[in-house]
């Protein structure tokens, strides 16, 4: 990539080849929807993944929602439910988004989820997203195309601002209608309102015949990092350590010898593409501690510490 470039593709079936291309590549493009620009890269390729994180800049992990042209393609990858079935209906396509658990065989990026067990879906109805979700084929994860901590783009002028030199390209479909992010509705359990958004809770509750639950904490609403407090290791995890004491399973970085090495050759994109995957194979061996290299605390390093730290912070209960 060209760190003055970024291209800017048409709303045309070349333009469409073109950014489903570049998805196959593993690069990232930022594509309109009816809410708001999403920057998009396959969601089951981890260091595509791993890169959205790096061009926004986040200094955490927020689980990313999952984009697709077409229900049958949403069942494969979530357990779907009579709730999600009365919602989508109503719904879909449209500025809804709806969290579901994930099911155990979907090869969606555990990068994409942060590690949680349950995935966030959405069928948007844009004219240009659907015909460039259908050329892809697969399902696409994106957050909104703009650098963490501004404000959401609705036209490609602003991604081209925000992401120039960090992106590959953005498809160009005019400005988005709806210009507020998706509604999210987590289905896991009861269904709950995580985020308000295009879809009202007046018409949510119209559809589900009963009031939706409100999720009241706004903090954990702008700062859903905390969702991943549930998920950590079953295995105590030490960090910063430099050398490797008996019976620890050891998650490298750099040249060290270990069980797994997140990146032996130090690249921190494709740490944090390995980052879930590993804690998660380390711990289903099954020891009582998982110690880890310490990691540069830089770019995507500082989302890595981050999750570290919460993954080796005292448990409750
Ligand atoms: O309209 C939209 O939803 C846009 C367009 C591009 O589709 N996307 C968007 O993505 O707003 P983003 O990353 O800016 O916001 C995603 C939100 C985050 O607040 C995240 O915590 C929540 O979705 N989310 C994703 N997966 C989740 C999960 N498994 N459980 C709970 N919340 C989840
Ligand atoms: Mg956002």
């Amino acid at each position: 990539m060209n760190s003055s470039s970024l291209q800017i593709l048409p709303d045309t079936d070349a333009g469409y080849t073109r950014a489903a291309d570049l998805w196959r590549a593993g690069g990232l493009v930022a594509f309109p929807t009816e809410t708001v620009y999403g920057l998009g890269a396959d969601a089951c390729n981890d260091h595509a993944v791993a890169r959205i994180y790096e061009a926004k800049g986040r200094p955490s992990f927020n689980p990313l929602i999952v984009h697709f042209a077409d229900l049958n393609a949403v069942k494969q990858h979530v357990t779907w439910t009579a709730e999600a079935d009365g919602l989508a209906q109503a719904f879909w396509p449209g500025p809804l988004t709806l969290v579901l658990p994930k099911k155990p065989d979907s090869p969606i990026s555990k990068l994409v989820t942060a590690g949680l067990e349950t995935l966030a879906v959405r069928l948007p109805a844009h004219g240009p997203a659907r015909a460039l979700l259908k050329t892809f084929g697969g399902p696409v994860a994106a957050p909104s195309a703009n650098r963490s901590g501004q404000i959401s783009p609705t036209q490609p002028s602003h991604v081209v601002d925000g992401l120039t030199g960090r992106i590959d390209a953005v498809l160009d479909g005019g400005r988005c209608d709806v210009g507020v992010e998706s509604t999210i509705v987590g289905l896991a359990d009861r269904p709950v309102l995580l985020r308000p958004g295009g879809v009202t809770e007046e018409q949510l509750t119209a559809c589900l015949g009963h009031p939706i639950a409100v999720r009241k904490n706004a903090e954990a609403i702008s700062a859903p990092g905390q969702l991943m407090s549930h998920y950590a290791p079953n295995a105590a995890v030490r960090l910063n350590a430099t050398d490797w004491q008996d019976g620890e399973l050891c998650l490298g970085f750099g040249a060290v010898e270990c069980d797994l090495n997140l990146s032996a050759d130090g690249d921190l994109v494709e740490a944090a593409s390995h980052l879930f995957e590993y804690l998660h194979q380390l711990d289903a061996k099954g020891g009582a501690v998982i110690a880890v290299s310490p990691i540069p605390h830089h770019g995507l390093g500082v989302a890595i510490n981050d999750r570290l730290s919460r993954a080796a912070a005292p448990r409750e209960g």
